[in-house]
Parts: C-alpha cells; sequence; structure tokens
C-alpha cells in the first residue's frame, strides 16, 4: 500500500501538483488518468523519489519516504519495479541479459540463479526462448513484455507503468493491460498505471484517479466513471466520437 498526503510541487511559478492525497491499494491497479499536461507523470516521479515534492508525504506501508534514511530509501528502492512509456531497453544488451540487469545490480545472486529467474520472467510473458534476441529484432509488443519481465524479476512490492501501452495496436495494448493486471493479483502488488487510454481503463483500472490541472479532480471505480455526471471527466472520458456515439447508444 502507498499513501500520498497533500503532495504539493511546483517548477518556478508553475504550481504543478496541488495538494494531492491519494491511497494506492495492495493487490490492485491503481490507475492515474487525464489530460496530456496534467501532471501525471510529474506525480509518479515524486512518488518514487525521482523528483522531491516541496511539500506532503508519501508513506510506503505506513513509512515516509522522504525521511527515510538512505538504506530504507534502498530497500523500498529495491522493491520497485518500473515500466516506461518506451520500453527502455538496453540496445546493447540481449533480451536475457536486459532481464537479468536489475539482479546484477541488486543482488548477489550466481549468474545460473539469475538465469533461471530471467527464464521464470520470460517463460511468464510468454517469450520463452527469445533470451538471446536484441531488442532491435523484435516487434514493439514483444519489447514491453520484454519490460515486463525485467520489471517483475526482483519479485517488487510495488510496480508504476507510465502510459505501457501507448504506440501499440489496440490488440497487443489489451494483451500488456491483462498482463499487467494478472501480475497484480498474482503477485499483490501495489500497482499504479498512467495512462489516458479510456480502453485500458475499462479494462483493468480497480481504483481511478482523475487529474485535472494538477488537482486531484475525481476518484472512483471504473463503474463510477461511466456513471458521474462531473463535466471534465465526459470531456475526457468522451473526447473521442467513437465514444459519444457509444454513449448515446447506451442512453
Ligand atoms: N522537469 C520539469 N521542469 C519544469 N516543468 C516540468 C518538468 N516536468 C514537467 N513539467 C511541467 O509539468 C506539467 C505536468 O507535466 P507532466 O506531469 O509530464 O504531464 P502528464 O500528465 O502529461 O504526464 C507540464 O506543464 C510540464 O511542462
Ligand atoms: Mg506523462
Amino acid at each position: 500500500m502507498i499513501e500520498v498526503k497533500n503532495l504539493n510541487k511546483s517548477f518556478g511559478d508553475e504550481h504543478v501538483l496541488k495538494d494531492i492525497s491519494v491511497l494506492f491499494e495492495e493487490g490492485k491497479v491503481n490507475m492515474i488518468i487525464g489530460q496530456s499536461g496534467s501532471g501525471k507523470s510529474v506525480f509518479t516521479k515524486c512518488v518514487v523519489g525521482l523528483h522531491k515534492p516541496d511539500t506532503g508525504e508519501v508513506l510506503y506501508e505506513g513509512k515516509n519516504f522522504l525521511e527515510m534514511d538512505i538504506d530504507e530509501k534502498t530497500e523500498i528502492r529495491t522493491n520497485i519495479g518500473m515500466l516506461f512509456q518506451a520500453s527502455a531497453l538496453f540496445d546493447s544488451m540481449t533480451v536475457e541479459e536486459n532481464i537479468m540487469f536489475p539482479l546484477t545490480m541488486f543482488t548477489n545472486k550466481s549468474k545460473a540463479e539469475m538465469l533461471t529467474r530471467a527464464n521464470e520472467c520470460l517463460d511468464r510473458v510468454n517469450l520463452k526462448g527469445v533470451n538471446k534476441a536484441y531488442p532491435a529484432e523484435i516487434s514493439g509488443g514483444m519489447q514491453k513484455r520484454i519490460a515486463i519481465a525485467r520489471a517483475i524479476a526482483m519479485k517488487p512490492k510495488f510496480l508504476f507503468c507510465d502510459e505501457p501501452n501507448s504506440g501499440l495496436d489496440p490488440q497487443t495494448a489489451i494483451v500488456i493491460d491483462n498482463l499487467i493486471r494478472d501480475l497484480t493479483y498474482e503477485m499483490n502488488i501495489t500497482t499504479v498505471v498512467i495512462t489516458h487510454d479510456m480502453n485500458s481503463v475499462i479494462e483493468i483500472g480497480d481504483n481511478i484517479m482523475f487529474i485535472y490541472k494538477g488537482e486531484k479532480w475525481w476518484e472512483g471505480s471504473k463503474e463510477d466513471i461511466l456513471r458521474t455526471d462531473n463535466k471534465e471527466i465526459g470531456d475526457f472520458v468522451y473526447a473521442s466520437e467513437f465514444m459519444k456515439t457509444l454513449r448515446n447508444k447506451l442512453a
């Protein structure tokens, strides 16, 4: 579980995050949605310690990350898996070396143990046997699955995914979404997914926070989001003609 309390962050005169408080539950897909530029990525970077908030608290299982000593921070960091917008695989490393990378950085496992874990992770993302391929040799969807395999290699308690299916076709995006959801449930991970894809919200969102111009504007479940009459949510959810048509058909 991660709890954020009254988080504020400015860059110069721009007050990007305005007093955001939220709870991310364990074993759930916690989603952050909102327009481009609303503050989703800055918020997430504050939570994982890549940005320092101006004020506020970020509690990992009850303990404020911002007040931890270096050993406690390292302990949290080794329990965080991350999946970025671009898969961010190392081009010069094979698939297997990419997945083993966090293990070589943060554990004392032997080469054989690391390889065993890499193979388990590859198997879990249904990519057994591609060990020796380089990222450039495989499709975008496969690269995403490798990035997921790398993100779970350390058996994280917390998983952050920033726009995990951007750049993928809709069917591949669903495969990635489902994989994130299934891993969250299987491994009881506190998962945070940033997206502006309503399809993902409806497929896998357990808890949803809508950020509007740096404020937490709304939160609820995916059932709630289709029923709310909040104007800004409506503008976001029904931005496309397709969704508007769907809404009118259902009405
Ligand atoms: N490192 C930075 N320095 C200054 N301004 C930034 C920085 N990162 C983001 N911003 C600004 O913060 C706002 C929110 O950005 P971001 O969180 O990336 O939005 P998004 O919701 O699309 O992820 C934007 O106006 C952006 O220009
Ligand atoms: Mg972003």
